[in-house]
């Protein structure tokens, strides 16, 4: 019997009392050594069944008590159902202690690595085209901007006529937008000025938007597109000078494009501002030296501007003795080109994913 045996110890008093019986002593101590030296739950019921299960050596014997002698019998009788009772009360210790070993090794050995890599799956982000206009309107909500947007089925009315573009205009030129067959007063706007007009009709000055969104007009070249976005601003307050709409925007090409950066601007005309603008910015490539990029006059052309036109104050009904304005479009694709250094705006639309994963 192992010396070690749990059962020994536990006892030690029982066994000698069983010797009393000398079978009895031997079949407890051969049990016992078993349900000791059981490695697991199995082997502990294999253990159980040879020597507490009814074809056992101490069943048997217990059961064949009314054949022993009558001088045996009440020894036999205590002993060996006290035995028994220690065996059970012995094996169910036992399989307690296993059961917590079984537990132990499992947890280890079925623990979750987390450190493990998972499966690799491809996360999409935000197209360039998305991310350029999300970054110009940070800016200009920096600068108290609010953002207004407007519909992309636009009236005749709204993207030409209250922008002071009358009938025979040749921006209303069919070939310059996509009208709708059999309504000639409804188009694909041409641009997003109109949603100066829509947030004027609604609200008295002081107004302060930028209004993004698509555009779309009847081109098509390596720079241009049929559909594309733009970002228009209006400011309009009392005092608003052209000086303001040069600050506003020599700070905006700073932020996009680096501290670095100068504007200039340039006349030009627009039906719905006067005067009117262009703005140039120093080209980003070669610093204003001159390069390809800006055709060697170190400026590159970022957006059309002006002062609104008191004309379309007067399609808002707003007092042009009280209030001036200024109004701003610029293009996302082309800021977008020129902040990365890209030369064909097609492929903003391929779709082609080692192009749009760059960004
Ligand atoms: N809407 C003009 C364009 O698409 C840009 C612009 C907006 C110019 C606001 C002046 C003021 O070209």
């Amino acid at each position: 019997m192992n010396p070690k045996s749990a059962f020994v110890n536990k006892y030690k008093d029982l066994l000698k009392e069983l010797e009393a019986h000398e079978g009895l002593a031997a079949m407890f101590a051969d049990s016992a050594a078993d349900f000791d030296s059981a490695a697991d739950l199995e082997a502990l019921e294999a253990a159980r069944v040879k020597h507490l299960g009814r074809k056992s050596p101490l069943s048997l014997l217990l059961r064949s008590i009314p054949d022993l002698p009558p001088e045996e019998r009440p020894i036999v009788g205590k002993y060996g159902n006290r035995a028994r009772a220690a065996l059970e009360q012995g094996l169910a210790d036992r399989k307690k202690e296993l059961e917590g070993v079984e537990l132990e090794r499992r947890l280890a050995s079925e623990q979750v690595d987390i450190t493990l890599p998972g499966e690799p799956f491809p996360r999409g982000h935000l197209h360039i085209i998305t991310q350029t206009q999300w970054e110009i309107e940070d800016i200009f909500a920096g600068l108290g901007y609010r953002i207004a947007e407007g519909p992309e089925i636009e009236s005749d009315y709204y993207n030409f006529t209250a922008l002071n573009t009358p009938e025979g205009h040749p921006a209303r030129s069919l070939h310059d937008t996509f009208f709708i067959e059999g309504h000639e007063d409804v188009l694909l706007r041409t641009q997003t000025s109109p949603v100066q007009i829509r947030v004027m009709e609604k609200e008295e000055p002081p107004v302060y938007i930028i209004s993004p969104g698509r555009v779309y007009r009847r081109d098509s070249d390596a720079t241009h597109t049929p559909m594309f976005h733009q970002i228009e601003g209006l400011a309009v307050d009392q005092h608003i000078t052209l000086a303001d709409l040069k600050g506003t925007l020599e700070t905006f090409a700073k932020a996009i494009f680096g501290a670095e950066r100068e504007i200039r601007m340039r006349p030009h005309f627009f039906p719905f501002t006067e005067p009117s603008v262009e703005i140039d910015v120093s080209c980003m490539i070669c610093g204003g030296s001159g390069c390809r990029a800006c055709k060697h006059s170190g400026w590159l052309e970022i957006l059309g501007a002006g002062m609104v036109d008191p004309n379309v104050f007067g399609f808002v009904d707003y007092d042009t003795d009280e209030v001036q304005g200024f109004a701003f479009g610029m293009g996302v694709e082309r800021i977008a080109m020129l902040k990365h250094g890209m030369s064909d705006l097609r492929m903003f639309y391929d779709n082609d994913l080692r192009f749009i994963k760059q960004f």
